[in-house]
């Protein structure tokens, strides 16, 4: 019997997925490769993930605890709180959408010594004649000097061999992989030896695709991480896998199709076939490798926080749904505890920390914080739960950084000046903006120490009335300054920062900071031991350093010694595909880098504390 469905078409773009009844629009979504907001990934206790419904049936339960009357009227639901019962029509608000976001894709580059994995080499063997009755195999083997035992060598590869073997006159070229045969092509096709490397960030997965005879950079691809519609971070991903039937499988399913997607997107940019990519190497937080490798991460989330894996890992591609040559390895980097992934191993390695004399601290900012600090006598890691405020979430008007995004503010003598990415008209702040934003009110008087968001009696005098009459008391956010007033806004609606934001800028701010702290003093460090801060990542790559020490999101050294590194995981992702030799260095790195768990240590909370104010004044430009 075929099961029944409904349709669903989103407005505005009319996507269409046919649902079980039953489902929840918030996984129709997911389905329909539509991310919406959902703080929480759907377990209905963050109000994020509104939608408009404009015909059809449904039923929907709790939806009332976190929107106004008002609201309601207009058709507002939760998605994840709402079943559909019939054929529907759904609206997804402007305020709901998590915008595609400015990617970055680039990172440090190394000059290496090219020595990738994979080597292809092109050979002619003798014919056989009744003095030379050596098998074809062995013909091959001879032939590339190698002795006994024999290769390694997939079965099927083997039963081609013969035919591909005369069918090119005795020339072929021989596809190894370390010390296994993983084809035989007919005629000289050296040339086409690709590998491709990828960054499975939380919120963004980028892929370049590489030449590994020349080492060349031949194509960058990017996309939002789908499973983004299963919650905004680790945790809830965790929860999402251990709390939905087939949830492991879904998030393991969403990564390999994306992925699948860019190895598409790179091959096409470059003009190859895919089965002539014979390798991907993998980095990402720990989370992100299990589910990519579709291991359950469920006691990472739990005390005392362990993987099922740290080391790194060589699989068959195929055997994760990965779509490269049918032979081809995924290679995914070691981690170095539950919250702290390949990804930092990658920062280490691209940023040859571990080879430092000075010492060094770098930042990943990312859904969640990765802090290492070291040099080549000991490093030690950390993770802090930062949490997704800088990419947008949590933060009432909050947004990625993608087009209208306020990504910059500055208050001069007599006005307020926004800049927006694309210069389009505003919809929301990304993670720069509301750093500007609030450093700017800091130094304005308008925030205090604390954090607190001053009222207009509470001024000091100085402030001038442009900037006092931007402070109001809102209905529904209470205490809140106007960044950009209705008229001038995409939406129509005040954008505003909240007394709300503030303090979720101070937790993630001040966990980021305390990890600095602590990092320093268990290495015996002051802040002018520190050679250099590398800030990695989206977020860190477009930050305004002397704005975030303004917001005590780093600490206040000389703003010179605070770097770039861009995406240095995804750097690392190269370097290991391009030099194997890398990848003993990777579990060197993984082996030795100190973790530490900053929760359990006496002094976290009280350093936390200390680390949630603002910065009075900077003592370096
Ligand atoms: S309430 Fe729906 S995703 Fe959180």
């Amino acid at each position: 019997m075929v099961e029944k469905r409904y349709k669903v078409v989103f407005e505005p773009e009319g996507k269409t997925v046919y649902v079980l009844p039953g489902t929840t629009i918030y996984e129709a979504t997911g389905e329909a490769g539509i991310i919406i907001k959902g703080e929480c990934g759907g377990v209905g206790v963050c109000g994020s993930c509104r939608v408009k419904i404009v015909r059809g049936e449904y039923e929907q339960k709790g939806s009332d605890k976190f929107l106004t009357d008002k609201e309601m009227k207009t058709g507002l639901l939760l998605a994840c709180r709402t079943k559909i019962k019939s054929d529907i029509v759904i609206e997804i608000p402007i305020s709901s959408r998590l915008y595609e976001q400015k990617i970055l894709t680039e990172g440090i580059e190394k000059e290496l010594k090219l020595s990738p994995n994979v080597r292809k080499v092109f050979i002619t063997v003798d014919e056989p004649s009744l003095e030379d009755q050596r098998s074809d195999l062995d013909r091959v083997w001879d032939k590339l000097g190698q002795g006994c035992p024999g290769p390694r060598i997939p079965v099927d590869v083997l039963r081609r061999l013969p035919e591909k073997l005369r069918k090119g006159e005795y020339s072929t070229t021989v596809v190894l992989n370390e010390d296994e045969v993983i084809g035989i092509e007919t005629g000289n096709k050296v040339d086409r030896n690709y590998g491709a490397a990828f960054d499975i960030g939380t919120t963004t997965v980028v892929g370049y695709l590489m030449d590994l005879n020349t080492g060349k950079q031949l194509a960058v691809s990017a996309q939002t991480n789908p499973q983004t519609s299963y919650g905004d971070d680790v945790i809830t991903r965790i929860q999402y896998a251990n709390t939905n039937k087939d949830g492991l499988e879904t998030l393991h399913e969403r990564i390999i199709s994306c992925m699948n997607d860019i190895i598409v997107d790179l091959a096409n940019q470059a003009h190859i076939n895919t089965k002539f990519i014979y390798e991907v190497t993998t980095t990402g937080n720990t989370t992100m490798n299990h589910l990519f490798l579709s291991l359950n991460p469920k006691y990472i989330a739990l005390h005392p926080y362990v993987g099922v894996l740290r080391s790194n890992i060589d699989v068959r591609a195929r055997e994760l749904g990965v779509h490269i040559n049918r032979y081809g390895k995924a290679y995914s980097m070691p981690n170095i505890a539950g919250f702290v992934g390949g990804d930092t191993i990658a920062v280490i390695l691209a940023s040859e920390m571990h080879k430092s004399k000075d010492l060094k601290f770098a930042i990943d900012i990312g859904t969640n914080g990765e802090l290492v600090m070291g040099n080549r006598d000991r490093l030690v890691a950390c993770s802090t739960a930062a949490g997704p405020a800088f990419e947008g979430a949590r933060i009432t008007y909050g947004m990625r950084a993608s087009d209208g995004a306020i990504e910059k503010v500055l208050i001069t003598d007599s006005e307020i000046e926004v800049n927006t990415i694309g210069n389009a008209k505003a919809i929301g702040i990304c993670g720069t903006g509301l750093i500007d934003g609030i450093a700017e009110l800091r130094k304005a008087g308008v925030i205090n120490k604390n954090g607190k968001l001053l009222k207009q009696e509470e001024l000091p005098d100085d402030v001038p009335d442009f900037i006092r009459k931007r402070i109001i008391q809102h209905d529904k956010f209470n205490a809140s300054f106007i960044l950009v007033p209705a008229d001038e806004t995409k939406t129509g609606e005040d954008i505003l920062l909240t007394q709300k934001d503030i303090r979720e800028t101070q937790l993630a701010k001040g966990a980021i900071l305390a990890g600095y702290q602590l990092l320093k003093q268990i290495l015996g460090a002051s802040d002018t031991d520190i050679a250099q801060i590398l800030l990695a990542g989206a977020f860190g790559n477009y930050i305004r350093r002397h704005q975030a020490k303004w917001c005590g999101l780093l600490p206040d050294i000389p703003t010179e010694k605070i770097k770039f590194i861009g995406n240095a995981a995804g750097a690392g992702a190269k370097m290991v595909l391009l030099a194997k030799e890398l990848r003993k260095e990777a579990c060197d790195i993984s082996l030795n880098t100190e973790y530490i768990e900053l929760a359990t240590r006496k002094d976290f909370q009280n350093v936390f504390a200390d680390s949630m104010f603002f910065p009075e004044k900077l003592k370096y430009n």
